[in-house]
């Protein structure tokens, strides 16, 4: 693996999945928080350049050009159809754009990952609906989450280590759900669900998070506790997150981006956005 890959440049897929499980850790940011063969040298995690998607002969994305910095907090606001989920089909490997790139780090070409290897990389990704298991305690559910490929069965019989018992005592305080550890996941309220999905994710220590529309069906005092969670995770992680609601936007307080007919439409401060009459007149003026 050639140390100064650039972006841009045609890498196999095969040599991608290699140097997302090996490969030297280093850069300013500290390598406390650094995926082993993720290169983010360029302080830059993701890089999309003139994406493009056609569902028969329809563009839900139209040269889509973005780029997420190390640790940042995007949010990606949007009419409906804009293309804000094609996008993240297109990050996590769902969908296969027509043309243009994207980057995970300098080096990895997603376009040539599959979505296993993908995930594997260090982009975990959060759907609307939470998808928990819900026969099972909060606590064996991050257990599962934890396990990657082996057995549920394996995974439950199996003793855990003291290293992988406090990850998940952290993740647990850290999306409030300690004091319902050993609940069944089934009786947590919708907003719990969502928290522990995203535990779920956390545990796989993803360096990018992508989350859609994770505060909708919340309570307005679940919708505050998600946008201070998100908010801790800022920095150690980095975070795209999509969202109709502009009070959760404006409380995350990070950089937005509006999308709209499939490409960038206007990108700055949240103020700045909404006072942009492009913006009002496709989306906030509706
Ligand atoms: N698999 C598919 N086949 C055909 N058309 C699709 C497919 N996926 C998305 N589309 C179309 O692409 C466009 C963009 O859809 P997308 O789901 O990305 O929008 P969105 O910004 O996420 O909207 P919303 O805010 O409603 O979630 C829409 O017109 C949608 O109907
Ligand atoms: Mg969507």
């Amino acid at each position: 693996m050639p140390s100064e890959s650039i972006v841009g440049s045609a890498v196999p897929a095969t040599t991608a999945a290699t140097a997302a499980t090996s490969g030297a850790a280093g850069d300013a940011l500290g390598s406390r928080m650094l995926q082993p063969g993720l290169d983010t040298s360029h302080h830059v995690v993701l890089y999309l350049d003139a994406i493009s998607v056609s569902f028969d002969g329809f563009k839900a994305l139209n040269a889509l050009s973005l780029t997420v910095d190390v640790g940042e907090l995007r949010c990606i606001i949007g009419p409906n159809g804009a293309g804000k989920t094609t996008m993240m089909d297109v990050i996590t490997g769902k969908t296969r754009p027509d043309s243009g790139s994207a980057f995970f780090g300098q080096t990895l070409d997603l376009t040539r990952m599959s979505e296993p290897q993908i995930a594997t990389a260090g982009i975990g990704r959060k759907f609307q609906k939470p998808t928990v298991f819900e026969q099972h305690s909060v606590f064996e559910n991050l257990e599962l989450a934890m396990s990657g490929p082996r057995s549920p069965w394996a995974t439950l019989l199996a003793r855990l280590d003291s290293a992988s018992r406090d990850l998940i005592a952290a993740t647990l305080e850290r999306i409030r759900l300690a004091r319902h550890a050993d609940r069944p996941a089934g009786l947590l309220s919708h907003g719990q669900k969502q928290w522990l999905e995203i535990g779920m994710l956390l545990i796989q220590q993803p360096r990018l998070l992508l989350l859609d529309e994770p505060v909708a069906g919340m309570t307005d005092e679940e919708t505050e506790r998600t946008a201070e969670l998100f908010l801790s995770l800022a920095g150690e992680h980095s975070l795209v997150v999509v969202e109709h609601d502009m009070a959760f936007i404006g409380a995350l307080g990070g950089k937005v981006t509006v999308l709209h007919e499939g490409a960038v439409l206007a990108e700055g401060a949240l103020d700045a956005v909404q006072a942009d009459p492009r913006v009002i007149e496709v989306y906030l003026g509706r």
